[in-house]
């Protein structure tokens, strides 16, 4: 994420999103010759994902002439067989139009060794390829390892490349890792991660991606908190009642009943993608933009995490399953009979927690977060609700019908901030009324398709690690459920299927906050 200042944006008086230049005159330089290596080039991050957002980068020339990729996967193919093959994925899976020339350009770069992960002699054939294709292409010898494989070939990936000298830095050279999660599944788990990976390189080469951190509205709430000074007074527990974060999806599990079956909600949403929204949220401003100072802050939050009893983990933190129900006017099936899934599982698609911050600025603040599967409609957002004026004026209108402000970060697929604020409805008496002022994305930026990967692997490849998790982040999300990990491993549920399909998630969650005389915004 490089920091930039431009010129204050005009809203254009007729936005058309179709007249919008992909990734709009990026004022960022190209990224410097280097190579990057993929490890499951044929599987699903790659073509979804990785090449789509390699395209859009070629496509605004973000990349050097001097770039090249090397996919490793299992099945035997040609270099020419690779790119045919990804060469279809993309015309399914580019985000924009694809302009023939500029995917010419990316795929006579593309080359692909086949072999084993657990084989030593794939990192040998390996390192001979890299000496080939750098020959041909000049990639200077800096190279990015992406691992797009399941975490159970991580020990495998990393400590082959470490033995066959693959990480290790000559003179004027780099190599880096870059890492999907899950990074672990509990803090002893991360722990040995961690140290496992730490044997190999330095923390400084390793990018461990969180892809809610790509979006364009998360990495924003650092903009909109800190370039603006009319927010930041009012951002504390003098101000702020509570806030409410919210993930929630309409699909189901999909087909990943096999690797959801052993993460559950907890493990796959909060412990990441909610807790860096949090961090986000929660943040004190950080001395400058730079990595460290921007981690340094986030990683305070997680650590602020006031730690769970196992007694406040029952009244504090809620689990759901869903059963079948409608949504959005079809029948869906429980998460009992996805594919993958035991018919008895106890692992839970929805969680509902209460967290506050040991710090000052936001003690006594209540953060809830609330995330599930086959809920009403795809939606994340942050609410931040403002504590009611201080004073009622308004003797003749009701208290309850005087809404308290309310600031809402839309993540997705909303993309946007409003406020909500009280004016006077016209007319003869004072009577009140609740208004919304939004901001749209769209309507100010244009739309801009794109795979969310793109300031990823920019960052990446230019070596800025803002927006990648650090070692110890990852231990301090997995440091704060993990009271709740514990009890909920020791108690199993007692009522699943507890949640309808296409309900907003149990009734323990309701009670969760309507207890603190608040309610969940649906
Ligand atoms: C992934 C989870 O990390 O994030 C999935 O493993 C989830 O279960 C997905 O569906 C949600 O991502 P997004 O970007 O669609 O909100």
């Amino acid at each position: 994420m490089t920091q930039k200042t431009s010129a204050p944006a005009k809203k254009p008086s007729a936005p058309d999103p179709e007249k919008e230049p992909l990734l709009e005159s990026p004022p960022e330089a190209v990224a410097a010759p280097f190579g990057m290596v993929i490890f499951g080039a044929l599987g699903d991050l790659t073509k979804r994902k990785l090449i789509p957002a390699l395209y859009n980068l070629a496509s605004s020339k973000l990349l050097a002439p001097e770039f090249s990729v090397v996919g490793i996967g299992r099945d035997p193919l040609t270099d020419e067989a690779f790119r045919d093959r990804l060469r279809a994925d993309l015309t399914e899976f580019a985000t924009v139009p694809i302009e023939p020339a500029t995917a010419d350009w990316l795929f006579e770069r593309l080359h692909y060794v086949a072999g084993d992960f657990t084989d030593p002699d794939l990192y040998v054939r390996l390192g001979a390829r890299l000496t080939e294709v750098d020959a041909k292409h000049g990639n200077h010898g800096d190279y990015l390892f992406y691992l797009a494989i399941p975490p159970s070939f991580f020990d495998d990936v990393v400590g082959n490349l470490g033995a066959a000298g693959l990480l290790k830095e000559a003179e004027g050279q780099w190599r880096r890792l870059v890492v999907e999660k899950p990074f672990g599944r509990d803090v002893d788990s991360a722990r040995a991660l961690n140290k496992m990976v730490g044997e190999q390189v330095r923390e400084d080469q390793i990018y461990r991606i969180d892809h809610y951190l790509g979006k364009e509205t998360v990495q924003n709430i650092m903009a909109f908190r800190f370039a603006n000074g009319i927010f930041e007074p009012i951002w504390n527990r003098r101000y702020i009642d509570h806030v409410q974060i919210t993930v929630a999806e309409n699909v189901g599990v999909e087909a990943r009943g096999t690797y959801y079956e052993e993460a559950g909600a907890l493990r796959d949403m909060v412990a990441n993608h909610m807790f860096q929204i949090l961090a986000l949220i929660a943040m004190e401003p950080p001395i400058s933009f730079a990595g460290n100072a921007v981690r340094d802050e986030r990683v305070k939050v997680l650590q602020a995490i006031h730690p769970l009893t196992p007694e406040a983990v029952l009244t504090d933190a809620v689990r759901g399953q869903y059963r079948e129900g409608v949504l959005q006017g079809e029948k869906v099936p429980a998460y009992r009979a996805e594919a993958k899934v035991s018919p008895a599982s106890n692992t839970e698609t929805f969680v509902a927690l209460k967290l506050t911050l040991d710090n000052w600025r936001f003690a006594d603040v209540p953060f809830y977060l609330r995330t599930g599967k086959r809920l009403p409609k795809r939606v994340t957002e942050v609410a931040i609700q403002f504590k009611r004026a201080p004073f009622i004026l308004f003797r003749e209108t009701p208290v309850e019908q005087l809404n308290p402000n309310l600031m809402v970060l839309h993540i997705q697929p909303d993309e946007g901030i409003s406020l909500r604020f009280e004016g006077k409805v016209p007319g003869p008496s004072l009577k009140l009324g609740t208004v919304r002022m939004a901001f749209n994305y769209a309507d100010y930026f244009g739309a801009r398709p794109t795979t969310g990967y793109e300031t990823l692997l920019y960052d990446a490849m230019t070596g800025d690690s803002t927006l990648f998790l650090r070692s110890d982040m990852v231990e301090a999300g997995w440091q704060a459920v993990q009271p709740i990990l514990d009890v909920w491993g020791a108690l199993s549920p007692r009522s699943f299927p507890n949640y309808d399909s296409g309900s907003w998630g149990p009734k323990d969650a309701n009670d969760l906050i309507e207890r603190d005389g608040r309610k969940w915004r649906t």
